[in-house]
């Protein structure tokens, strides 16, 4: 488990909707996350979940009315906690309150909260369908999207009422989604056109059977989400994997060695970064069977392998402009292998890892690698969660963009 906020301090406001119950988990899943975390109740929001679940899960005395003892008692107490979060997220956030807001009011702990702040808000409604169609409301959030809300949701399904429409709180990892992207957003990949391959290749032998090999491509999904949250514009093609691709990334599937190559020839002509991480088969049967080949007589089975292409030797021949990472999984003399590999393929980074070090390689959400550049730089990193290391990567590759585009 990524602690990925570390460090950042989120202001969660809970007002007074059924959907108020759900803030416990987005609560609980932000404290796993390692983002501290204030929560501030509206009167009616206590009236559906006690502010004791909240405390118990936070560590930390909800507030509720600015005025009690342990907001501090203080007449400025506004001013102080609005410059304590990074980031203010409502959620839910009722009909009512969307109002208040919209209106510039902030006549409670919560609203008062929220005008002094100069965090980002994100804001998640929540409400039945009816409410949700007045024209009343279309206007306020889009008067607070115009000011800068980022307004999460809501989804369509079952209400609390048992009826089907559009009022749903948004899925709580949607909203962690929108949590992250706030929290970690940056400008080291802005507007670049970034390309990631993720996952095996399948290489078919018969109908049924296929040649493979162990990645996950939990490295290329890290990737391409660290790619998103340094503002890049991202495609990634991927082999199979059980993995959800991240909100916002532009998706092809694909199978096989030559469909992977088919699809980056395709996309090339608006890449600017590759960062190729699939584990494309090198070899694939030279002819797939039409019929399941069946057990012969003899003991042993020949089976004639031919080369796929090489994706990222292709890249690096029709380079032009972009720059290239590629990555080596070597198991004995890694970095000559690796320098070899950089030249050989016209790369401008090659992140190496070796499997048989714990922690590294394949089945596992952390990796151990050394990046190599063309000038023979080196850069140990030390045991990393693969999205640490992807973000790293990415701020990597945004300074060698810097320093071409200067
Ligand atoms: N790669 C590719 N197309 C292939 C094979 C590999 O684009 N047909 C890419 C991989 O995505 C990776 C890099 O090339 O970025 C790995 O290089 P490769 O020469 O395949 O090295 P290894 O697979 O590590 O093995 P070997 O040392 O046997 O070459």
């Amino acid at each position: 488990m990524d602690r990925l906020l570390e460090g950042k301090r989120v202001l969660l406001g809970v007002t007074g909707g059924i959907a108020a119950y759900k803030s416990c988990e987005l609560a609980r899943r932000l404290i796993r996350l390692g983002a501290e975390i204030q929560v501030v109740m509206s009167e009616a929001a206590t009236r559906f979940v006690t502010p004791l679940t909240f405390e118990a899960l936070t560590q930390r005395p909800v507030l509720t009315d600015l005025f009690r003892p342990e907001a501090g008692s203080r007449a400025t107490v506004h001013v102080e906690l609005g410059r304590w979060p990074d980031l203010v997220l409502i959620a839910p956030a009722t009909y009512d309150f969307i109002g208040k807001l919209a209106c510039g009011l902030a006549d409670d702990a919560l609203s008062a909260l929220v005008a002094a702040a100069e965090a980002p808000v994100v804001l998640c409604p929540a409400m039945n369908h009816a409410m949700y169609a007045k024209p009343a409301l279309a206007e306020n959030l889009n008067r607070l999207r115009q000011w800068g809300y980022r307004i999460v949701g809501p989804e369509r399904g079952e209400l609390a009422e048992g009826e089907i429409g559009w009022g749903r709180l948004a899925e709580v990892e949607t909203i962690l989604d929108a949590v992250e992207y706030e929290l970690l957003r940056h400008d080291a990949l802005h507007g670049r056109r970034v390309l990631v391959t993720a996952g095996p290749t399948q290489e078919p032998v018969d109908p049924v059977r296929f040649i493979t090999n162990r990645s996950s491509g939990r490295m290329g999904y890290a990737l391409a989400q660290a790619a998103l949250w340094a503002g890049a514009e991202v495609t990634l093609v991927s082999g199979p994997t059980p993995l959800q691709p991240p909100r916002g990334v532009g998706f092809v599937s694909v199978r096989t060695a030559a469909e992977m190559a088919e699809a980056v020839e395709r996309h090339w002509p608006q890449t600017e970064i590759l960062f190729m991480a699939a584990a494309v088969s090198d070899y694939r049967p030279s002819q797939v069977a039409e019929h399941k080949l069946k057990k012969g007589e003899g003991p042993t089975l020949r089976l004639d392998l031919e080369k796929t292409p090489d994706i990222l030797a292709w890249a690096g021949q029709n380079k032009g402009a972009r720059i290239l990472v590629g990555f080596a999984v070597e198991t004995e003399n890694e970095l000559a292998n690796a320098m070899e590999k950089l030249r050989r393929k016209n790369l401008d980074l090659i992140v190496v890892n070796n499997p048989l070090e714990p922690g590294a390689g394949f089945e596992t959400d952390t990796n151990r690698v050394t990046i190599l550049d063309a000038e023979g730089h080196l850069d140990d990193w030390p045991l990393l969660s693969k999205l640490e290391v992807a973000r790293r990567l990415v701020f990597r590759v945004g300074q060698l963009w810097q320093q071409r585009h200067p």
